[in-house]
């Protein structure tokens, strides 16, 4: 029986029913893996996944990569990172705000994955909605709808994706971590990170699909080479808001068993932060690793 696709009106964003992951026979599974294809952002509901069951699917489409702090990552089963605004004896459980940005996951290495799976054990809630919503946005639709000067134009570009730029965009600066234990952690992982400046691409080539993508990050790209830095400036803020057009964005609240498939090469995605404890919001990520191509 095919999947039942249900769309929601963006590039990307729809969901896919009556499923059960636990529970995949071979063509259900390729369907799905068409669909991740096909609109970059996957949505299933309703799962309930432990953390080995969610390797053993997430496995299925290919190598997992670790996350790079791996103080975040479980110590069982290291190829979750655990995203979480919980405590375990004072202590973050996990990375509490991970992605509050519009980005695509490790652009700060040199080959970034291809996508992540995102689970939810628990999300917050305020009493009337859930809270701690994830933002998606397509930058293959991007690429495909700029003007034709424009895309020529970016089809020549690499860009300086820049840690130090990243870290204080987001204000995970050795000052502000003095009295934070939460960010202490978070900037001692970000000083492990050797390549603090790395060149990609501005349009990168889906290995898998072919298609074309833009290539930027909010708040990280410190030069596009070869032009001024305020031409660099004006560039990048025009493609970024270019990508993230409120009508072509997809909005996802979450409900506990929630899995969103996301694909780095294919979509943005940023977190939003409007919950705090005893508000929980707790969720495993597993990585696809990019493919290899012979
Ligand atoms: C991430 O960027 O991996 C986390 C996204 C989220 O917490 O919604």
């Amino acid at each position: 029986m095919p999947i039942d696709i249900h769309l929601n009106g963006t590039p990307l964003g729809h969901e896919i029913r009556g499923v059960d992951l636990n529970n995949l026979d071979e063509q259900t599974f390729k369907d799905i893996d068409d669909a991740y294809k096909t609109y970059g952002v996957v949505v299933i509901r309703d799962q309930k996944l432990t953390p080995d069951q969610q390797l053993n699917f997430s496995r299925r489409f290919g190598s997992l990569d670790r996350f790079v702090f791996d103080r975040f990552n479980m110590k069982e089963n290291p190829e979750i990172f655990i995203v979480s605004n919980l405590l375990d004896d004072g202590k973050p459980v996990g990375m509490e705000d991970a992605g509050r940005y519009w980005h695509s996951d490790m652009w700060y290495v040199a080959t970034p994955p291809r996508g992540s799976f995102l689970y939810a054990v628990e999300v917050p809630h305020d009493g009337t909605r859930p809270l701690g919503d994830t933002y998606f946005a397509s930058t293959r639709y991007a690429y495909e709808t700029l003007s034709e000067p424009l895309k020529e134009q970016v089809n020549q570009l690499s860009a300086v994706f820049s840690s130090r730029k990243y870290g204080e965009y987001v204000g995970h600066t050795p000052e502000k971590a003095k009295d934070n234990i939460y960010l202490k952690e978070v900037v001692a992982a970000r000083e492990k990170i050797k390549n603090n400046e790395i060149t990609h691409p501005l349009v990168r080539t889906h290995p898998i699909t072919g298609k074309k993508s833009l290539h930027v990050v909010q708040g990280v790209i410190s030069q596009v080479i070869g032009l001024s830095a305020q031409d660099s400036e004006e560039l990048i803020d025009t493609l970024v808001n270019h990508v993230i057009r409120p009508e072509v964005v997809y909005r996802h609240v979450w409900r506990v068993g929630d899995i969103v498939l996301w694909d780095n090469y294919s979509a943005l995605h940023r977190a939003t932060g409007d919950f705090k404890l005893p508000q929980r919001r707790h969720m495993h990520r597993t990585t696809l690793s990019a493919p290899k191509i012979n």
